[in-house]
């Protein structure tokens, strides 16, 4: 089959007529590209990436088939929303540097920890629609959760597409914008949180005698199964944990030990923490 009777044949984008530009196409930014061509949300032709290094710019371009350059101004103007995936504090100055293509109409989609939608619209210098958004790495398997919020002049019809977009690398969630260092602190930070702990429950499997490879698997599904149940029974985990702790077997007893250790404290401290720290991103 030739590559143009290929194409014929593949489905229509399920956003057409939107293209989009990734402004700093980095890990976060890659998988994203990634996901819109593989959900087909978008064909590579309505899709503009941009990065710092040329040489990176090319390696994506061949690696995604879209056009990624350093440009980050014509990108925009090719662009009708506009993701921005860079630092933090490198935010405000890109926004100053694609001002000239920031027409009425035009979505910015922030992914950046901690920048304000207030910061993003006064550097634009004009009333744009501007959505904040926080995604997490397991958008890798599309097993992601990203909490967005809206600044002053999003319409309930942007909003749907910015949670098209995430939608593509997981669940998505709307919030208040005062939540969104909390998000930061608890599912941005997350994974790095839960990889500890299946670490650390593989790491106690190998000390009463399992292989490593079969304790990592029984740590990591059963983290999976576990988060599941709470997710498709809705039932409070403190219930769920009830249904595990037989009166007088040996749950009860890792339970006591976990509770001694200030297992909970701890990760109520480690979020608190990571959320302060949110606070702060945005000014380096
Ligand atoms: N990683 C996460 O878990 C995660 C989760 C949620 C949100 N975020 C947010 O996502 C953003 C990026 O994080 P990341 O982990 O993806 O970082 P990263 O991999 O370092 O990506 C940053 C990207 O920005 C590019 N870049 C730097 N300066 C640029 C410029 N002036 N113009 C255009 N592109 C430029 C870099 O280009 P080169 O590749 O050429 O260096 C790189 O590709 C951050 O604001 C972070 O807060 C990250």
């Amino acid at each position: 089959m030739s590559d143009e009777s290929y194409q014929s044949l593949s489905p229509a984008p399920s956003m057409p007529g939107v293209r989009v530009a990734v402004l700093g196409a980095g890990k976060m930014g890659g998988i994203l590209l990634q996901a819109f061509l593989k959900n087909n949300l978008l064909a590579s032709e309505q899709i503009f990436a941009t990065v710092q290094h040329p040489e990176r710019a090319q390696a994506l371009s061949a690696q995604f088939g879209v056009e990624v350059t350093t440009d980050n101004l014509e990108a925009a103007r090719q662009a009708d929303v506009i993701l921005l995936g860079v630092k933090p504090i490198q935010v405000p100055g890109l926004v100053e540097e694609i001002r000239p293509a920031l027409t009425p109409g035009k979505m910015l989609l922030s992914f950046a920890a901690s920048v304000k939608t207030r910061s993003i619209e006064d550097a634009a210098g004009c009333d744009l629609a501007v959505v904040r958004a926080m995604p997490n790495t397991p958008a890798m398997l599309a097993a992601g959760i990203t909490a967005l919020c809206a600044g002053r002049f999003v319409s309930p019809e942007q909003m749907a597409v910015a949670q098209r977009i995430f939608q593509t690398v997981g669940r998505t969630v709307v919030v208040d914008e005062k939540h969104m260092d909390a998000v930061t602190g608890l599912s941005g930070s997350g994974p790095a949180f839960l990889y500890i702990i299946i670490e650390a429950l593989a790491e106690a499997g190998v000390n009463v005698g399992l292989p490593r490879d079969v304790a990592t698997l029984l740590a990591a599904q059963t983290t999976l199964g576990s988060a599941r149940m709470v997710l498709e029974t809705g039932y409070h985990p403190a219930l769920l944990k009830d249904a595990v702790t037989t009166p007088a077997g040996c749950t009860v007893d890792g339970i006591l030990e976990l509770e001694e250790g200030g297992l909970r404290v701890t990760l109520i401290k480690a979020v608190k923490r990571a959320t302060q720290r949110a606070r702060e991103l945005a000014n380096g």
